[in-house]
C-alpha cells in the first residue's frame, strides 16, 4: 500500500463502541491453571468441591442422543420442577444462562442511558458490567467492615435509580445481613425501584436471621430474588440460573432474552440436581464443618479473617509488609498447587478469597500459609 493510502486508511471513519464500553472491566474469573504445577487445586471460583450430584450427571449423560435437537424454549420441565420445590408461580420465573445472564436481562430491561443502578462497594463484578453495557451510571455503597449497610445504599439512591442489586450473602467478602435489614431496605426505597436480591450462596447461610427473601419477592411488585444452579448443586460447567420476579418483571424479561438460552442437558441435569436433596444436604455439610475451621486457622495465624462468612469460600486480609503480601501469598500458594483467587478488580489488593477445599485441601492451604509466613 503507498503512503498516502495508508494515510487515508488510518483517517477512515471505523466502528467504534459506544461510550462507555471500553471503559468496562471485563470479568476476570478465578485462576484454572498454574505454571509447571501438573494437577493444581482449585480453591478460586467458590465451585462446589464435592462435585455435582450422580443424578445430575447421569440426567446430562443422558442428553447425548437428543443433541439435536433445540431445547424446550421455556424449559418448562424445570420450571415446574422449581416452582414445585420453591412453591412459587411458574410465570414467574425467569431463566438465564447462570445467573449472571439474568443480571444481565434486569440491567437492559431497566437501564437508559442516565439512569443508575447501585450496589455495594465489594458487589459482584457481573451486576456493574451489564449496568455499564446499558450506558448507566454505577453507584458503590460503601461497605463499612466488608458488609453490606443499608443507610449507605439509601444514601446513593435518587430518583434515577432504577436497580439495586444486593448478593446476600455477598462474593468476594462472604458476609451477609439479616433479613430484618432486607426489609429495612425495601421499605426505604421508591416503588419504583427494583431490589434484585442475588442468592447465589444463600443455601450456605445456615445462621438464624437469615432469609433469603423469596418470600419477600412474593408479595411484592419490585423485588427480584436471584439463585444458581452453580454453587450448592455443582453444575457451574452448565450455566443454569434463575430468578423469581413479579409477573410484570418476568414478561419484560422475557420479550429480551435469547429464545433457547439454556440447553437440553443443562436442563435435565438441573431437574435431576434440584430432586437430590442428599448431595445439596452433604454439600451444606462440608462447608457448616470446614468454614468455622478455617476461619479459625487463618485467624491463629495472624491473618484477617473478613467474616463470618455465610458462603462456600473464606476472604482472608494479608499485610502489606514486602514479601508478606496477598500477592507474595498467591505465588507461594500456587507454586504449591495450591489456586486462590485474588480480589485486586474488588478494590481489595490485600485480600485472597479462598473456597473451602476437601479436607486435605483445607489443611494444605493452611499449612502452606503457615509456611509462608515464617518463610
Ligand atoms: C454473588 C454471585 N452471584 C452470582 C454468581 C453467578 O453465578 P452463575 O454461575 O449462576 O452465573 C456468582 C458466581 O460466582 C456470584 O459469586
Amino acid at each position: 500500500m503507498s503512503e498516502a493510502a495508508s494515510d487515508a486508511r488510518a483517517r477512515a471513519p471505523r466502528p467504534e463502541p459506544k461510550p462507555g464500553i471500553l471503559d468496562i472491566h471485563a470479568y476476570v474469573p478465578g485462576k484454572a491453571a498454574a505454571d509447571g504445577v501438573a494437577d493444581p487445586i482449585k480453591l478460586s471460583a467458590n465451585e462446589n468441591i464435592l462435585g455435582s450430584s450422580p443424578l445430575a450427571r447421569e440426567a446430562y449423560a443422558g442428553a447425548a442422543f437428543d443433541l439435536h435437537v433445540y431445547p424446550d424454549s421455556r424449559a418448562n420441565l424445570l420450571r415446574a420442577a422449581i416452582s414445585e420445590t420453591y412453591r412459587l408461580e411458574p410465570e414467574r420465573l425467569i431463566f438465564g444462562c447462570g445467573s449472571d445472564e439474568v443480571f444481565q436481562l434486569l440491567n437492559q430491561t431497566f437501564l437508559e442511558p442516565g439512569d443508575n443502578m447501585v450496589q455495594g462497594e465489594y458487589a459482584f463484578a457481573a451486576f456493574a458490567i451489564g449496568a455499564r453495557a446499558c450506558q448507566a451510571e454505577v453507584r458503590n455503597a460503601r461497605e463499612p467492615n466488608y458488609r453490606i449497610d443499608v443507610d449507605e445504599i439509601l444514601k446513593v439512591v435518587d430518583d434515577r435509580t432504577r436497580l439495586v442489586f444486593l448478593a446476600n450473602p455477598g462474593n468476594p467478602t462472604g458476609t451477609w445481613i439479616p433479613f430484618s435489614e432486607v426489609e429495612r431496605l425495601h421499605a426505604r426505597l421508591p416503588p419504583s425501584v427494583v431490589l434484585v436480591l442475588d442468592g447465589a450462596y444463600s443455601e450456605f447461610a445456615t445462621e438464624p436471621g437469615f432469609d433469603d427473601g423469596i418470600d419477600l419477592a412474593r408479595r411484592s411488585e419490585n423485588v427480584v430474588v436471584t439463585k444458581t444452579f452453580s454453587k450448592l448443586h455443582g453444575l457451574a460447567a452448565l450455566r443454569v440460573g434463575w430468578g423469581y420476579a413479579p409477573t410484570r418483571i418476568a414478561e419484560a424479561v422475557d420479550r429480551i432474552r435469547l429464545p433457547f438460552n439454556l440447553s437440553i442437558p443443562a436442563q435435565r441435569a438441573a431437574i435431576a440436581g434440584l430432586a437430590d436433596r442428599d448431595f445439596q444436604d452433604r454439600s451444606i455439610a462440608h462447608v457448616d464443618q470446614w468454614r468455622p475451621w478455617l476461619a479459625q486457622q487463618f485467624g491463629g495465624l495472624g491473618l484477617e479473617v473478613v467474616g463470618p462468612s455465610a458462603t462456600n469460600f473464606v476472604l482472608i486480609g494479608f499485610p502489606t509488609t514486602p514479601g508478606r503480601t496477598a500477592a507474595d501469598a498467591d505465588a507461594f500458594l500456587s507454586a504449591r498447587g495450591l489456586l486462590t483467587r485474588r480480589v485486586l478488580n474488588y478494590g481489595l489488593p490485600n485480600h485472597l478469597r479462598v473456597t473451602i477445599g476437601l479436607e486435605a485441601h483445607n489443611r494444605a492451604v493452611v499449612e502452606a500459609l503457615a509456611a509462608f509466613l515464617k518463610s
